[in-house]
């Protein structure tokens, strides 16, 4: 873990500058290259080995829709980021807020009065100080933003106007926390709906997919900010009694707790939080309410993003499925194209990381398994559409031979030249956005003048940098 951390931050320095890169530096021919990432000159480096990275060299109140784009791709792929010296007026932030999404009016929130102080409805001021701002927000408990609307934010901004000495926000990753329930709790959890302690309408299923990442999460809202829950059985709903609701939120709150992964972020003014809300809950911190004489002024500037659509159980991937042989009984091929990013050239997951996200999203699934060409052809399409390379599951560890696992592949469809264990040994295998197979390093090249990712003249006579996505296959479920 340490290893890999330490390989992701290398590559970060690298990726940025490597855009600048001629992509014939081998050949020494300068042909045209296209690098199909914007180039907005910003760096991250990682908070955490799981989640949340600071990011610098970017000032927002300039940022352009693209970068923005690639922001707000960085900030899903890390669940929050930090910027440091932002000096942002309320009027830039909703600008910045509002090229993330549409952005949601905070004082339509029921738990959110209107100060007399705020500018504007989709701005909310909260401090220590009654006639500067809201005081005792987002003490009360652990939550995610917009619980007590149909579809909880997408995200939040959390800009620090003026810090006190105490006072952090603290935040915790939620696709770990959903993942340490136990497989009884989980069972359990599965029947469970979320009910807003504000409006009892509001209803969600506690356990549900990540919207973009497709991955599961949790509507994490505790003490007050929750209504009693409904156990869903059969399409009968049944409201649980108010101590079998503690039940459920103390079982959360002890996962939070026990998790080891909570991070503290202490504020300095000018520091903004961008919060992808539904991958993360947050809590401010319990020095956040003390007096102003005691701590001085403690002022922050939110505004939120709103969600798009209600929480589901259902993932939004678009699975293609067949019954060719040799999986007559049904095979099932998945792009995570849209529910991975990486906005930078040369930062992308390692073979293994992939094969990971796969199963994260359905645990029956791995990298995607080709034995001829009629499944050839099904990733093809799937792929084709995306226009980005692939993971297969395949390895080539010499000359032309395929793997998948222990088996040695009858079909092979190489692209012209390949496999050629350029720069080093190349012993996985990816499918190029036309549909033909190269052979790559296992995870980004990291050795200085390397490429990380594939870089060849690809069918359409173009050469581009790519970076390599997660292509799924999972044997089809009788339902
Ligand atoms: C956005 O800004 C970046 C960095 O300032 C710049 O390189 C890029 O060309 C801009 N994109 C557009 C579409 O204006
Ligand atoms: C409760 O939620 C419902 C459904 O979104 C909404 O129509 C209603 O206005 C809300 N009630 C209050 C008091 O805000
Ligand atoms: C994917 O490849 C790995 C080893 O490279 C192998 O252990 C695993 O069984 C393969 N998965 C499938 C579904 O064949």
């Amino acid at each position: 873990m340490h290893r890999l951390t330490v390989s992701i931050v290398l590559l970060m320095s690298i990726g940025v500058s490597a855009v600048e890169e001629s992509c014939d530096r081998h050949s020494g021919i300068q042909t045209e290259c296209q690098v199909p990432f914007s180039t907005c000159g910003y760096t991250l480096r990682p908070l955490s080995s799981k989640f949340g990275a600071e990011v610098t060299g970017v000032d927002l109140t300039t940022v352009n829709q693209s970068c923005a784009d690639a922001l707000k791709q960085e900030a899903l792929m890390y669940r929050f980021l930090l910027f440091r010296d932002q000096d942002l007026t309320w009027q830039e932030q909703i600008k910045f807020t509002n090229l993330l999404g549409a952005v949601f009016s905070e004082t339509s929130s029921l738990r959110r009065p209107f100060h007399p102080k705020t500018p504007d409805p989709r701005i909310a001021y909260l401090s220590n100080d009654p006639l500067e701002g809201i005081p005792g927000q987002g003490v009360e408990a652990w939550h995610v933003d917009g619980n007590s609307v149909p579809a909880p934010h997408q995200f939040t901004l959390i800009y620090c106007v003026s810090a006190t000495r105490n006072g952090p926000t603290l935040i915790v990753p939620l696709k770990e926390i959903v993942d340490m329930f136990t497989p009884e709790e989980r069972a359990f959890l599965d029947s469970i709906r979320y009910v807003s302690g504000n409006n009892e309408s509001i209803t969600m299923p506690l356990i549900y997919k990540h919207p973009v990442r497709n991955y599961d999460t949790i509507v994490v809202a505790l003490g007050l900010l929750s209504g009693q829950y409904i156990l869903r059985q059969d399409d009968h709903d049944t409201i649980l009694s108010k101590e079998e609701t503690q039940r459920i939120k103390d079982l959360i709150e002890a996962k939070i707790i026990g998790s080891n992964l909570i991070y503290s972020h202490q504020y300095k003014s000018k520091d903004l939080l961008l919060l992808n809300n539904p991958s993360v809950a947050h809590i401010a911190g319990p020095g956040s309410q003390n007096p102003v004489e005691v701590a001085g002024l403690r002022l922050m500037h939110r505004s939120t993003v709103r969600g798009d659509r209600p929480p589901s159980k259902t993932s939004s991937i678009k699975y293609a499925c067949a019954q060719f042989e040799p999986f007559a009984s049904g095979y099932c091929l998945f792009s995570l194209k849209d529910s991975v990013f990486y906005p930078r050239y040369g930062f992308f997951d390692t073979r293994d990381a992939a094969r990971q996200r796969c199963k994260s999203i359905d645990e029956g699934a791995d990298l995607a398994t080709i034995p001829n060409k009629k499944w050839n052809n099904l990733a093809k399409t799937i792929i084709e559409r995306t226009g980005v390379p692939h993971w297969l599951n395949g390895t080539n560890p010499q000359e032309e031979d395929v793997f998948w696992g222990e088996v040695k592949s009858e079909f092979t469809n190489w692209h012209r030249e390949q496999p050629n264990d350029h720069d080093g040994p190349e012993v996985c295998l990816i499918m190029g956005p036309f549909g033909t197979w190269l052979d790559l390093a296992c995870e980004p090249k990291t050795q200085p003048g390397a490429d990380p990712g594939p870089v060849i003249t690809w069918e359409d006579g173009v050469r581009r940098k790519f970076n390599v996505y997660p292509l799924c296959g999972v044997l089809h479920k009788q339902s």
